[in-house]
């Protein structure tokens, strides 16, 4: 029509308002519900910030208390729904086998779908953050073709986790401390970033009031792709290609400045930060401290640290304002940590998952919202003739 304004991936385009997090991408600023990202990430745990995300402000120590039992009393999977796993390839990548069990949600919890009702939302959410760890370690343990465990709710979240992922049948599982700080670290560094693509898709698919599994479920994939979560993944194989080909970092480098087909640099640049992003800073600082206390060298994280010095002094890298993002170093800890790359997505989606409900609640709650609905401009031919056949 001439009279829309374009604005291919949103670059300009605010299509909410929101009060959840504060990014300042030029200065490095994350701050969620007005706390610095890095006074968050030393002191607080996953479902605390959970809680900060979804309710507008710190537990007090009896309300997380309470949320972090409620959590934990609604792990156990619907048995049939254990037999979802069945039906799906033990070699399909585990964020397929997430969204398609996270949509399935809708189809055993049909109690709690109405999006009018502040009672079904508040429990779809509780069993969406106990549900999703659940369904991503029985992914994990599916590909490996080892049988899934029940949830332990002796244990704390992140334990409990780490024990589906890790623990096995024939022998009690140790909790290891150092192992469970550093993940719930990493999580918490993941749990929301205003309206990136996944959650600008739970908000898309929740304004046509799709209930938030539906809505998560369409998140999920967002985050699958390689420029969003699936970077993580994408950064561990450049790493092992790199390494393999026995190159050397100059020479990759120069492959991605002369942009050959299918090279960037994964795990830099952000569409939002073009100074550090400050969350990559913070992951950088564990991989050093994990790695170290699980007493494990990796060649991929001297590769990785020889790439970032020869990116941020390099020209190329410099005018286009291109830093580290977060997952330019998660993935080597996740490694160290014992998760095989395909499950590093499906650890982002845990982290992220908070985020998704807090900012599908704001909509939600929001006698504002309105259905998204992106309005175009027509390139194709006008009216024609009906040929004379
Ligand atoms: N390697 C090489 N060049 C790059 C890279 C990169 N990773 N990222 C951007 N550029 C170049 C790009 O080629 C362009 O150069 P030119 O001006 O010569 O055409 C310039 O920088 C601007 O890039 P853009 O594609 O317009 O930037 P964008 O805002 O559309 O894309 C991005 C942002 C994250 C998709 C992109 O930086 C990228 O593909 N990075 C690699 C994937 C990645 O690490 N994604 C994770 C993002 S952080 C976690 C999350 O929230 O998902």
């Amino acid at each position: 029509t001439g009279l829309n304004t374009l604005d291919g991936g949103f670059v300009n385009t605010a299509a909410t308002k929101s009060s959840i997090t504060y990014i300042d991408g030029d200065a490095g600023i994350l701050r969620y519900r007005g706390y610095a990202i890095e006074d968050i990430a030393a002191n607080s745990t996953y479902l605390e910030v959970a809680w900060l995300l979804i309710y507008g402000e710190l537990p007090s120590p009896s309300e997380l208390a309470a949320f972090d039992e409620k959590v934990r009393r609604h792990t156990l999977l619907h048995e049939d729904m254990r037999h979802l796993f069945d039906a799906l390839p033990h070699n399909a990548h585990p964020m397929s086998v997430l969204s398609s069990a996270v949509s399935a949600l809708s189809t055993y919890y049909q109690d709690s779908l109405d999006v009018h009702d502040p009672e079904q939302v508040e429990i779809s959410t509780i069993r969406l953050l106990a549900k999703l760890p659940v369904i991503a370690a029985y992914a994990h343990k599916k590909s490996l073709g080892q049988a899934f465990l029940y949830p332990d709710n002796s244990l704390s979240f992140v334990d409990n986790f780490l024990k589906l992922n890790f623990g096995t049948m024939a022998e009690p599982y140790q909790v290891n401390p150092v192992l469970s700080k550093a993940l719930d670290r990493l999580l918490i560094l993941h749990e929301d970033h205003e309206q990136n693509a996944s959650t600008s898709t739970v908000r898309l698919v929740g304004s046509t009031e799709a209930n938030i599994f539906a809505s998560v479920s369409a998140g999920i994939n967002a985050l699958y792709g390689p420029l969003h979560g699936g970077a993580n993944e994408a950064v561990l194989k450049m790493l092992g290609e790199i390494k393999a080909s026995g190159e050397g970092v100059a020479k990759f480098v120069e492959r991605v400045k002369n942009k050959e087909e299918g090279v960037r640099l994964m795990g830099f640049g952000h569409r939002v930060y073009k100074n550090f992003d400050p969350r990559a800073r913070l992951v950088k600082e564990s991989a050093d401290e994990v790695l170290q206390s699980l007493g494990i060298q990796d060649d991929l994280l001297d590769i990785a640290k020889e790439l970032e010095a020869v990116a941020l002094a390099d020209d190329y890298f410099i005018s286009r304002k291109l830093y580290p993002n977060v997952d330019f170093y998660t993935g080597v800890i996740y490694k160290a940590m014992g998760f095989p790359s395909r499950m590093f997505t499906p650890l982002f989606a845990i982290g992220r998952l908070p985020g998704w409900i807090a900012q599908w609640r704001e909509m939600n709650d929001d006698p504002a919202t309105k259905i998204g609905r992106p309005q175009q401009v027509y390139t194709g031919p006008p009216l024609r003739a009906w040929p004379q056949r």
